[in-house]
């Protein structure tokens, strides 16, 4: 067993930190506050062929293994979440059913433009009435000709108003339950889907989020991704690979809150000296970067399942868990490390503690996180 990174892995990790430094972290807080897309952002990521980190290179990707994703997810986070969710979605939620399930003729098509930046992918799920219960969504899908007819109403979809193609999820069979659920690749400006306007978020708020609407929306026979009915399965194994990203998510987000911690408790001077040097504040450290470390090690773990071709669902659920627990605690031990001045707008640890707490819902809450586990063991 050999714990180190290798020489490939510690380069991306480095290229990418440098990369946050000169142009993620400067306009970090302003996306937050606005708040605003980081369109510019994400053509430099294209630039540095990051958005198509895991998918071979016929398609534009960098054919790279999923644990530098996860390495590059992880220091985008630590420097803004928003960001990082962008380029996770865009590559887990929609690259990946593009490339497992997609013919040839659709992945040339649409995960090679995602691949190679010239346009951000979507993953359209979640509705109304249909959250944890992924499989009570109402949306439906008809075949009339040569062209599927869509009606219905998704919410809470990332990357939506960015997006030029988006993976919509729609009941072909009611009758047959999960079983009747099937995927489409639903272009932008495909005629009766309309995005709705962008929801005023706690945290990420630099990236999108909205409705989207589907009334008598057409789409090309051939769109339908996968077989019929196979829907739910791509659902599910589209979110375990994707709940790798959200712990990567996470982990840099508890990095960044142990970061800032260790320099404001040495510069921070109270009862004559950096508060530091006070037990109180030694132990807060002590225990943030142990869980920091423990989600990471949860994190590479399940990439390097997923990068085996080893079994990763329950191994995806651990780290998700885990390191999304470890960032809302370390987000909150984080403020109260900087006291006052924490609570302050325009801090990171503010930004930082609303920005966490979103990695404990999205791509599965932590009550769904422990179902799969358990589920795991009890097979
Ligand atoms: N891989 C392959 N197949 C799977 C699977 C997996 N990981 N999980 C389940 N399935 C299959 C099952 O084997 C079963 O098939 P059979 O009938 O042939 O046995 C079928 O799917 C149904 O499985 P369940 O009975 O377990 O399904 P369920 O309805 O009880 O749901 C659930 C289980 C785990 C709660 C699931 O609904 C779930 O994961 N919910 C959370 C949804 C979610 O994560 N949403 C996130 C939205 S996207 C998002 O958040 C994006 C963003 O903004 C960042």
């Amino acid at each position: 067993m050999d714990f180190n990174l290798t020489e490939e892995h510690q380069l991306i990790r480095q290229n990418v930190k440098e990369f946050c430094e000169k142009y993620v972290c400067p306009i970090a807080g302003e996306v937050d506050q606005e708040p605003r897309f980081p369109a510019e952002t994400v053509k430099k990521l294209a630039e540095q062929d990051w958005l198509g980190i895991p998918y071979p290179v016929e398609y534009g990707g960098a054919g790279s293994d999923y644990l530098s994703y996860i390495i590059v997810l992880e220091e985008l986070s630590r420097a803004c979440a928003s960001t990082c969710i962008t380029v996770e979605c865009h590559t887990s939620l929609a690259g990946f059913p593009l490339f497992k399930f997609g013919t040839e003729e659709q992945k040339q098509k649409y995960l090679t433009p995602l691949c190679k930046g010239e346009t951000l992918g979507s993953f359209a799920l979640t509705e109304p009435g249909a959250g944890t219960d992924a499989a009570a969504g109402t949306t439906t899908a008809v075949l009339d000709g040569n062209e599927w007819v869509l009606n219905g109403t998704k919410t809470f979809i990332s990357n939506a108003p960015v997006a030029g193609v988006l993976i919509v999820f729609a009941m072909t069979d009611k009758s047959k339950g999960t079983k009747g659920i099937s995927a489409f690749i639903v272009p932008a400006g495909a005629p009766g889907l309309q995005i709705g306007k962008h929801l005023n978020k706690m945290g990420i708020r630099g990236s999108l989020t909205s409705e989207v609407f589907m009334k008598d929306c057409r789409i090309p026979k051939e769109n339908l991704l996968g077989g019929e009915g196979q829907g739910f399965k791509i659902a599910m194994m589209t979110l375990d690979g994707g709940r790798i990203g959200i712990a990567a998510q996470a982990l840099g987000i508890a990095q960044a809150a142990l970061d800032e911690s260790i320099q404001y408790s040495k510069e921070r001077v109270q009862f004559g000296k950096p508060i530091g040097s006070l037990q109180a504040i030694q132990w807060m450290l002590a225990n943030m970067a142990t869980e920091v470390q423990a989600s990471r090690f949860l994190t590479y773990h399940a990439a390097w399942c997923y990068d085996q071709g080893l079994p990763y669902s329950s191994q995806a659920a651990m780290a998700k868990l885990f390191a999304s627990e470890t960032a809302s605690r370390q987000t909150d031990r984080a403020v109260q490390i900087h006291g006052g001045i924490g609570y302050i707008k325009g801090t990171k640890a503010e930004r930082l503690y609303r920005d966490a707490k979103i990695t404990e819902i999205y791509e599965g809450t932590s009550e769904v996180m422990r179902m799969v586990i358990a589920g795991g063991l009890l097979r």
